[in-house]
């Protein structure tokens, strides 16, 4: 394997630096806190359920793989990499138990989610790093948005706000980490696209799953204004997972590299953009 030389072409690549935030731990005052529309919310409260042990299982996929990463600019990002995802799944255990409190069963929806890791972690290292680099590429392209349209953000609980925007930023940050150990030990293209459809397929329909049991714990049927809202909060003209799929199409070219997508000036200046975030660092 090409492994001591750079197997890509040059391209940006900010400082991958984990940041310990002090948020605060309170419940959000609003149920739905997201408009006070539940199926937005609880898209937002599903995918926070699907994060903490995701990403301990994102960084164990790489694990695999460091000690034949020779490189050692690669090898200071993948331990950048590794801060920021542990970090988040801390921040995000605590959101978690903070949207429980609300009346959510997050427990239950965490240890399903839990057992669905333990069966991906039978797959072979290679499809295991695929499946994290398709992942990272979404986590990327919904932290592109919402960098970039931080007002849908605007009436949403201070504390998931700044969560939101801080992960995002390292989600950018990190973002072709796991890809570049991927193209340097494992390049395989067609395994590369082919996990994205299986990763997508599965994590849409858990996501609706989840939000299906939070809605029933509830006893809330959403109504009609809810329904048309969220359609176009997700799928109208800005909406969140429209914008998606551009920057999915872009994960199916042959030779594609995350900083093919030019993300930087979303994450160069951020701290004078959300300085209420920026203040959290400790
Ligand atoms: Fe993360
Ligand atoms: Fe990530």
């Amino acid at each position: 394997m090409n492994n001591n030389k750079s197997a890509s072409t040059p391209h940006y690549q900010p400082e991958i630096k984990p940041r310990r935030m002090a948020f605060d731990t309170q419940p959000p005052a609003r149920k739905y806190t997201f408009r006070d529309n539940s199926l937005v919310s609880t898209f937002f409260y599903a995918l926070s359920a699907l994060f903490p042990d995701g990403e301990r299982f994102f960084i164990h996929s790489v694990r695999h793989y460091r000690e034949q990463i020779l490189d050692p600019e690669l090898q200071q990002q993948i331990k950048g990499f590794i801060g920021q995802e542990a970090h988040h799944g801390v921040s995000h255990e605590q959101l978690n138990r903070a949207i429980e409190s609300l009346g959510f069963p997050m427990s239950k929806i965490t240890g399903a989610m839990l057992k669905r890791i333990e069966f991906l972690k039978t797959l072979s290292h290679s499809r295991q790093l695929a499946l994290t680099v398709a992942m990272e590429h979404f986590t990327a392209s919904l932290a592109e948005f919402l960098l970039k349209n931080p007002d849908i953000l605007d009436d949403v609980d201070p504390t998931i706000r700044q969560m939101l925007i801080w992960h995002a930023v390292e989600e950018i940050e990190h973002k072709a980490v796991a890809f570049d150990v991927y193209r340097r030990c494992v390049n395989n293209e067609f395994m590369r696209k082919r996990v994205m459809v299986i990763a997508m397929v599965s994590l849409f329909s858990r996501l609706a799953w989840y939000q299906v049991q939070m809605l029933w714990a509830d006893r809330h049927w959403p109504s009609l204004r809810e329904w048309r809202e969220a359609w176009r909060f997700f799928w109208g003209k800005r909406g969140i997972l429209r914008d998606n799929m551009k920057g999915l199409a872009k994960f199916f070219r042959t030779g594609f590299h995350p900083w093919d997508i030019d993300q930087q000036a979303l994450i160069e200046n951020w701290q004078q953009r959300f300085p209420d975030v920026a203040a959290l660092q400790r």
